[in-house]
């Protein structure tokens, strides 16, 4: 059924009513059915986002601070958007601008926001960890918008809810998640969600960019309220893990990954696992091209592959904001204190 705008309050909606997280840490403890509460949301979000001038006030009232220590464009933006569009008092922070320059510790200065009345922090971090620590400090919402090599939960949630407006229910699915896996919190993220959801996930790419325990790593921890086991496995060779592949998930490569020692060059990675048209012949021919985004077009992915015909990137972009919007309804409704939140 279709809403119209004016349709959309808190009780059609009906985001919370399932999920009883405060935070948005990382998905390795969220059920299959909260993800699907949250996914089922955001598709009545986005009639809300498609709208333009369409506003909710859910967080009316609320101040939400994005606080980024590292460089963003796509999480920044729209999780300032998506504050905007519910209703509530945005304003961003970042390191360079903040008194975190003078030594002002990340405990301070989330007190601090406290103090001037910040009650929603989205927080991007090259510190693993980073958002954790804020939640155990601050009597609001955390939302993680990215911490070192740990999580990037709502980059993982809007990849889903893009595969599955293409896809349908993606339980069963071969999905590719393919370079530097060691490295990405995209990836992390991203095996969490899709095995909740039943998916088949497959990592690829060189073995120095491949961590040695991730398949244990993932299947020693079932899927929580249903207790399945996730489908995950490794495969090295690039033609073997393509096959019959319906998402391919490229992750950008950062170039100091050879300075580093991890590869003998950038054009060698770029031969032997660079998606390119050729290589995309190998998965279904209904696949889905997906790129978190900043890509280096020519490095890990063709800029034909890019911009082609299977290519889902800039839907990956647009849908953020639709889903950090369900995200922040859904967190920020939760009653402290209640007994039903957890992290
Ligand atoms: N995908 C992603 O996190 O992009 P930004 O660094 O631009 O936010």
């Amino acid at each position: 059924m279709s809403l119209a705008v004016r349709d959309l309050t808190p009780d059609t909606l009906d985001v919370p009513a399932s999920i009883s997280h405060r935070h948005l840490l990382d998905l390795d403890d969220w059920t299959p059915r909260e993800i699907r509460t949250l996914l089922a949301g955001a598709e009545r979000m986005r009639e809300v986002q498609m709208r333009p001038g369409a506003k909710l006030d859910t967080l009316r009232g609320q101040v939400m601070v994005n606080l980024f220590y590292e460089n963003s464009t796509r999480t920044r933006v729209s999780f300032e958007l998506a504050g905007k569009k519910l209703g509530a008092d945005v304003t961003n922070v970042t390191a360079s601008a903040s008194s975190v320059t003078k030594g002002e510790s990340l405990i301070d200065t989330v007190r601090t926001l406290q103090a001037l009345g910040a009650n929603i922090v989205v927080v991007r971090s090259s510190q693993s960890g980073a958002p954790d620590v804020i939640a155990q400090n601050i009597a609001g919402t955390v939302l993680n918008a990215g911490d070192g090599w740990h999580a990037h939960p709502s980059q993982a949630l809007l990849d889903l809810f893009t595969m599955e407006r293409h896809l349908g229910d993606i339980a069963g699915r071969r999905i590719v998640i393919l370079g530097d896996i060691l490295h990405s919190r995209v990836a992390r993220s991203n095996v969490w969600a899709l095995t909740a959801m039943g998916a088949d996930v497959v990592l690829c790419g060189p073995g120095t960019l491949l961590p040695p325990a991730a398949v244990a790593l993932y299947t020693t921890r079932p899927v929580p309220g249903t207790g399945a086991t996730r489908r995950v496995t490794v495969e090295p060779r690039i033609e073997r893990a393509l096959a019959g592949a319906d998402v391919v998930m490229v992750l950008r490569l950062q170039r100091e990954r050879q300075q580093a020692g991890l590869l003998p060059s950038l054009r060698e990675y770029t031969l032997r696992y660079g998606l390119t048209p050729e290589r995309l012949k190998l998965a279904q021919p209904s696949a889905l091209v997906m790129h978190p985004g900043p890509m280096n077009e020519g490095v890990e992915i063709d800029p034909a592959v890019a911009h082609g015909a299977a290519s889902v990137i800039e839907e990956q972009v647009t849908n953020g904001v639709a889903v950090r919007m369900t995200a922040l309804d859904a967190l920020a409704s939760v009653e402290v204190g209640t007994g039903t939140e957890r992290w």
